[in-house]
């Protein structure tokens, strides 16, 4: 047992000291308070309210159609935002009619710019595999340059919702299932997005989201129930929401979820206390599309009156297309259930973004024509989401080495039907990019071998004319294009098989129950498989997919995910060698969808494994292994890293300091995450067998060695206990280095 446990509260827990990122700049704070002193009780509802614009919806359409009165609210104060309105000319159009309000209060305009707006990086998932910092950094940068050149100051990014769900549609637009990587990659967003000063016409405000648990929805069923205990949330959910926070994003989006019975809309606990309260947010809460209006369904509100009510008491700043703040509030106020103390607050911080991003001085920063004509898809933009799209290709496998493929004198048949295809890559997400504007991987692959390719789709993307895009099922019955693609096979040295999800498949309202390669691809693949055994799989998919029969029976497999505008050359750059891949899985890969959810960073149960329990009493499948196919932290490169040497060591106070040799054994220069996890082996809460706390990616010369060194401290060897609060517990714990989260090298450290 621990003799003693340590409360941090000023640091990690429940931090009543007001941290310096929240702190709010006295001259803007002033004009807030001018402008709230003029303003009518309707006018701080106003703000309070969030539009649609007048196409491109991004969810249900409200009850009762669209507002019909848009244009008169507009001008008479009563919207405070408005989302999905882009380009120059538009923006321009809505600021002028807000303008026209008695107080001329701007509109700040949202959008989802979620993995960039016309030139696209690779979805974020795909971007977390690359562990690279600075280049996720930079491509949040070239995605807030891109939309704040086409009139947008607000995105809804990033999404930073842990989740362990393959069947989650979602997963493709968040980083993956561990906190801590979860967190480093939302500070970089956060920082990518907003920059040094949000008052640049270059720059626009963050939002996080979905404030919280979303990505624990039961069964991976979006909307669906979250219910989670108070350990999971602490130390899971909510570590990459502080961490945006502490980044100084100037905004928050609740979620459709309930958590503990409590609407996250209706939730006091999540937005009053812990991020208004204990971690000093000094910016404001949107809701969801509808959220607030979905506590009726939800069954905590009776209607709209009652919902607007729970919302804005719990601390919903805003309310994305509902219309019950506009319709309620204000009568709400009058008969005393809602305070008006609160509405001002809301208002206030509403009005402090719009202070922060300049709009006061001058409504129509965002809007200049010429930035729009010279500042989107340029060449540096293109040149950030191809280094982006490379460094986030994951090689699985590579048998024989199999890979490279060298750029002549072999016979190469590229066979699939997303070869070709120019949209799939796009990924979901992408409301300002047009269809067919990615390079496809015959393109990539034609222009960096410098040959025409022989190509086949083998089975079509699609069936028929979808009505919808959810509809968009790859082909399951035509099998006319198999013979040309397994003749094609035969005749060549080596195969490149594209095969995967299109692009729609995954993000919102996007999950699948099965996630496997979907539709006739893999009777395809076995086909070709049987006429010829040299084949590359380069997968393209939003979400892990169980590819355990694949594993085993194909030679090579890239992960390339939906890689964005530059897809087909960053894929090109890496089956060519002029890359070597350097990406490590941010989610476990399951071996079949039973396995569901299935995350490294578990925790051990009572009955881990056979030494206890016997044949039968132990925590297992009887027709599965309890391990995944391919671990979270796991990707190989051209060059085998082998790792030596880790020394664990005491530091000063509670801190240790970690080191572990390297060595790049290959022919060619790459690129390796050293990873470094903990267990904490006894504690007053049960911890998870191992928990990631740093990583360095490294670049490794041909045979070059190195030692990386890490100091870990209390601040990553504690953990939030059951009342949120940050504890140390002294004692024994196991630290292990390595390339991944299963092949490790460890040693036990006391710290008594
Ligand atoms: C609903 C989604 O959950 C959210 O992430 C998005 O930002 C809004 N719709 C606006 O499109």
């Amino acid at each position: 047992m621990k003799k003693w446990i340590l409360i941090l509260p000023l640091i990690y827990g429940l931090g009543w000291m007001v941290p310096a990122w929240s702190q709010t700049d006295p001259a803007i704070e002033a004009k807030v308070d001018a402008l709230l002193a003029r303003m009518t009780l309707e006018e701080k509802i106003g703000q309070m309210n969030q539009y649609n614009g007048f196409w491109n919806f991004t969810g249900p359409a409200p009850a009762g159609g669209e507002a019909a009165n848009k244009f008169d609210n507009l001008k008479s104060g009563m919207v405070g935002s408005m989302l999905n309105v882009r380009g120059v000319e538009n923006v321009r159009k809505v600021q002028e009619l807000a303008l026209q309000s008695r107080l001329h209060i701007p509109l700040i305009i949202g959008f989802d710019v979620i993995h960039g707006y016309q030139t696209l990086s690779p979805i974020p998932l795909a971007e977390a595999a690359s562990w690279d910092l600075a280049a996720i950094q930079r491509s949040a940068k070239v995605a807030a340059t891109e939309a704040a050149a086409s009139g947008i100051n607000w995105t809804f990014a990033p999404m930073v919702d842990i989740s362990r769900d393959a069947r989650w549609g979602r997963v493709m637009e968040g980083a993956g299932e561990d906190p801590f990587l979860g967190a480093q990659i939302a500070a970089a967003r956060v920082q990518g997005f907003q920059g040094r000063d949000l008052s640049d016409p270059l720059t626009i405000a963050a939002c996080v989201k979905h404030f919280a648990a979303y990505g624990f929805a039961e069964a991976g069923r979006d909307y669906n129930t979250v219910d989670i205990g108070t350990s999971t949330l602490y130390n899971m959910v909510l570590p990459p929401f502080k961490a945006a926070a502490n980044a100084g994003a100037r905004t928050f989006m609740n979620s459709f979820n309930e958590i503990n019975g409590i609407p996250a809309t209706a939730n006091a606990l999540l937005q009053r206390d812990i991020l208004k309260g204990q971690w000093g947010f000094t910016g404001f809460v949107v809701s969801d599309w509808g959220s607030i209006g979905e506590l009726i369904p939800h069954g905590l509100a009776r209607d709209g009156k009652q919902a607007a009510e729970l919302a804005v008491n719990a601390g919903s700043d805003m309310d994305m297309e509902s219309y019950n703040y506009l319709n309620h509030l204000k009568s709400l106020v009058e008969s005393g259930q809602v305070d008006e103390a609160l509405i001002t607050d809301a208002a206030r911080r509403i009005l402090r973004v719009k202070f922060e991003l300049g709009l006061f001085d001058d409504p129509y920063r965002y809007c200049d024509e010429e930035r729009e004509r010279t500042m989107i898809g340029n060449s540096d933009e293109m040149d950030a989401v191809l280094q982006m799209a490379k460094k986030s290709i994951v090689l699985l496998k590579n048998e024989n080495a199999l890979l490279p493929l060298p750029k002549s004198g072999k016979k190469v048949a590229l066979i699939g039907p997303l070869a070709a295809d120019k949209t799939s890559p796009l990924g979901s997400w992408r409301p300002a990019a047009d269809d067919g504007t990615a390079i496809s991987v015959l393109e990539g692959m034609e222009r960096y071998s410098g040959n025409r390719l022989m190509h086949y789709p083998g089975v079509k993307l699609f069936e028929g004319e979808p009505a919808f895009v959810t509809e968009l099922q790859i082909n399951e019955t035509d099998t006319t294009g198999f013979a040309a693609a397994v003749n094609g096979a035969k005749q060549a040295d080596v195969v490149v098989m594209v095969l995967g999800e299109h692009g729609l498949m995954t993000g919102e309202g996007r999950s699948r129950a099965f996630i496997d390669i979907p539709g006739l691809q893999e009777e395809l693949l076995k086909a070709v498989l049987a006429v010829n055994s040299q084949v590359v799989l380069v997968l393209m998919n939003g979400r892990p997919l169980a590819i355990d029969w694949e594993a085993e029976h194909v030679p090579a497999i890239v992960e390339a995910w939906h890689l964005g505008t530059q897809s087909g050359n960053a894929i090109a750059q890496v089956l060519y060698g002029d890359y070597n891949p350097s990406g490590k899985l941010p989610m476990s890969f399951p071996r079949s969808v039973g396995q569901v959810p299935i995350y490294y960073n578990h925790k051990s149960t009572g009955r881990p494994d056979r030494a206890g329990g016997g044949m039968v009493f132990w925590s297992h499948y009887n027709d599965e292994s309890n391990d995944p196919l391919y671990p979270f932290g796991f990707g190989i490169g051209y060059s085998k890293m082998a790792y030596s040497d880790l020394r664990v060591t005491r530091g000063s106070g509670n801190s240790i300091t970690v080191q572990v040799n390297v060595r790049n054994m290959g022919k060619l220069a790459g690129e390796e995450v050293v990873q470094v996890y903990i267990h904490d082996l006894v504690a007053s809460v049960t911890r998870p067998v191992k928990e990631l706390k740093a990583f360095e990616k490294v670049s490794l010369s041909a045979g070059e060695s190195r030692t990386v060194r890490f100091t870990l401290d209390e601040s990553s060897l504690g953990f939030y206990n059951n009342d949120g609060h940050w504890v140390f517990e002294p004692g024994d714990f196991m630290i292990m280095a390595g390339g991944n989260s299963v092949d490790v090298l460890q040693e036990k450290i006391t710290i008594q």
